[in-house]
């Protein structure tokens, strides 16, 4: 599928904002003219320019099939990189926001012949509109949610009259990951053609990650994470420098082996939207043209990584990376 171009920008205004748990709140965006928004599909996430220099990705947890609206759900997180807490303490309802086009790197698998669900705490978001459209098909599924308590659990209104048919199932651990759902246990016996979804805090990536590579086959386990991965190796990749072009200029600029792209690009005075400069949230996602990157991020598939490269953490496997900027 192709992918929205994050630099493609449009106004939204705050139509509602609802308390959906402790510390939880959705917020539904609506065209200010009332009018269609871009169309999305399950696990998209939009960019919201929240401040000056300030953009963060929020996954859509409303139904793909509504085109009146989009609807983010944010946690309060005081010691977060400021992103939520802006759109909880500054926004309110009837303010103008610029978001991104919808950008998916979360896709649900359409030949799969079962989904299976893993949602840790607010990592709930893009699963809501894979649940949306997973109901709307009549797949088979289930959705396994964790939280620390009910009251830190959202959408209750939307998932027990799912509970209460076999599809969703809570847990709630009270702060102790060994007293929650035991996701090794989970995971270790994948049913054939069933494929696996995970969002959700750093040890419960690790978790979910580590029994996906113990046991399920090649391309059926997908995530999406929304801090940085841990770290799983002994020694810290090798840096080599390399050169980036830029078509657009015919410029070319050393990349040295202690500077990222996007570091050397700003210092040279271009203007590139970032956010985690991380290699999770794909706001730099950058068309490549020649040669051959070394991706380091937590977000492309094989299909992205053909014609993508996220520039605040690649490298280069070629001695230089042509860019489309
Ligand atoms: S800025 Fe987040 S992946 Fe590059």
């Amino acid at each position: 599928m192709t992918q929205a171009n994050p630099k493609t920008l449009f106004n939204v205004r705050v139509h509602s904002i609802t308390d959906l748990a402790e510390d939880i709140r959705a917020f539904e965006l609506v065209d200010p003219k009332g009018g269609d928004l871009a169309a999305f599909t399950a696990g998209a996430h939009i960019d919201i320019h929240i401040d000056d220099g300030l953009v963060r990705q929020f996954s859509l947890c409303n139904s793909p099939r509504e085109r009146h609206r989009y609807e983010i759900a944010v946690l309060n997180e005081p010691d977060g990189r400021g992103g939520s807490l802006a759109l909880h303490e500054k926004v309110a309802e009837g303010d103008i926001l610029t978001v991104s086009e919808p950008r998916n790197h979360f896709r649900l698998v359409d030949d799969a012949v079962r989904h299976l669900l893993l949602a840790g705490g607010i990592g709930v978001t893009p699963m809501m509109a894979m649940m949306e459209t997973l109901e709307t098909v009549g797949a088979d599924y289930v959705i396994h949610y964790c939280t620390r308590t009910p009251l830190n659990t959202a959408f209750m209104d939307r998932l027990i009259p799912l509970a209460e048919q076999g599809k969703v199932f809570f847990h709630h651990d009270g702060g102790d990951p060994s007293q929650g759902l035991d996701i090794d246990a989970t995971l270790d016996n994948p049913r054939a053609g069933t494929h696996l979804y995970y969002c959700g805090p750093p040890g419960f990536m690790s978790a979910a990650a580590s029994a996906a590579v113990d046991h399920w086959p090649e391309g059926t386990a997908h995530f999406e994470y929304f801090t940085p991965p841990e770290e799983d190796r002994d020694e810290p990749l090798e840096n080599k420098p390399f050169q980036v072009k830029i078509v657009s200029s015919g410029d070319i600029f050393d990349i040295p082996a202690d500077e990222t792209i996007i570091e050397v690009l700003r210092g040279a005075g271009l203007t590139i939207d970032t956010s985690c400069e991380d290699g999770y949230c794909a706001t730099c996602m950058t068309r490549y043209l020649e040669g051959e990157p070394e991706h380091r991020d937590a977000v492309l598939d094989d299909e992205d990584r053909a014609e993508f490269v996220l520039i605040c953490c690649a490298r280069s496997r070629t001695p230089v990376l042509v860019l489309d900027l």
